[in-house]
């Protein structure tokens, strides 16, 4: 006989899968540059086997730069995913062709483009940007507050200060209790910009979030992120930018496809054991 606690296993697994999988694909911000290039152009031909690069290579590694050399048509690119989507899995690529797709989309005919999913980052430009530091702040935006004496505020702390200890990597992750964090820089960083982007990222993240429930700063160039228990619903936040009603719907959606999911492993597993029941009664 099977316990129930694998049965339960199970279904939590698969809404477990769903929940992070929504995360991946979800959309923060994207931003096109002002100048267009002619359609048809060989600048045009160049920024399609950029991005396509980008989707090959994401298969391989979980950050990688490109450049087209040229006089006229140069373009130079990157792309980052974030520091638990592998890139053996398909994760990475999965995002990165989203993103792509996405960029495509919003920056038709744009000299340059940059597009952040929850899961991964690309941007390609006519000017290189590779391996120069970007403190520019492009989204920030905080949950409701929380009250200043709260346990959660206290766990906040340690968590952005254990994001800002200056012998973390490229990605950082901090938990305590119930509040969650997590830091990354593009990978064309070296770990002294990587670690300054951050402490500005961060002192934003303090200074500009104070005691709310959770809050995001994402510069050019790297981000820092905290949120908790109450999750990171961006529907009672403020000062945000960026905010997605498709994603909300598609999160809901994913939730539901998840829930299905169970249940029909449930089924499919209930009705296996059932046979194999019988098959026992048959056998006496
Ligand atoms: C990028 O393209 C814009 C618009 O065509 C142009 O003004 C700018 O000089 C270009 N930059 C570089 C570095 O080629
Ligand atoms: C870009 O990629 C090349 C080879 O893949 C690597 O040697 C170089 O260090 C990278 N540059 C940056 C700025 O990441």
């Amino acid at each position: 006989m099977f316990p129930t606690k694998t049965i339960l296993f199970i279904a939590v697994v698969s809404l477990v899968g769903t929940f992070s999988l929504a995360a991946v694909d979800t959309f923060v911000y994207g931003g096109c540059s002002q100048p267009k290039y002619f359609p048809g152009s060989l600048y045009e031909s160049n920024v399609n086997s950029l991005l396509t690069s980008f989707v090959n290579s994401a298969s391989l590694y979980t950050y990688n730069n490109f450049t087209i050399p040229g006089d006229i048509a140069a373009v130079y690119g990157l792309y980052q995913c974030r520091g638990d989507l592998s890139s053996s899995s398909g994760d990475c690529a999965r995002c990165v062709a989203r993103a792509v797709s996405r960029l495509g989309s919003l920056c038709v005919g744009a000299c340059g483009g940059a597009l952040q999913l929850e899961g991964c980052f690309v941007k390609y430009d006519n000017a290189t940007f590779l391996g120069v530091e970007d403190k520019t702040v492009v989204v920030r935006r905080c949950g409701s507050p929380v009250g200043y004496n709260s346990d959660e505020l206290t766990r906040r702390d340690s968590v952005v200060g254990y994001l800002a200890a200056s012998n973390g990597g490229n990605y950082r992750v901090g938990v305590s209790g119930e509040v969650y964090g997590v830091a990354q820089c593009t990978g064309d960083l070296s770990a002294t910009e990587c670690q300054d982007c951050l402490m500005e990222a961060i002192g934003r993240l303090r200074l500009d979030c104070g005691a709310a429930a959770w809050g995001d700063v994402y510069l050019a160039k790297c981000y820092a992120r905290y949120w908790g228990r109450g999750g990171h619903s961006r529907a009672n936040g403020y000062g945000g930018n960026g905010r997605n009603n498709d994603d909300e719907i598609e999160k809901t959606l994913a939730i539901i496809v998840g829930l299905i999911a169970g249940v029909t492993l449930l089924v499919v597993f209930f009705s296996f054991m059932a046979k194999s029941c019988d098959r026992v009664k048959g056998g006496k």
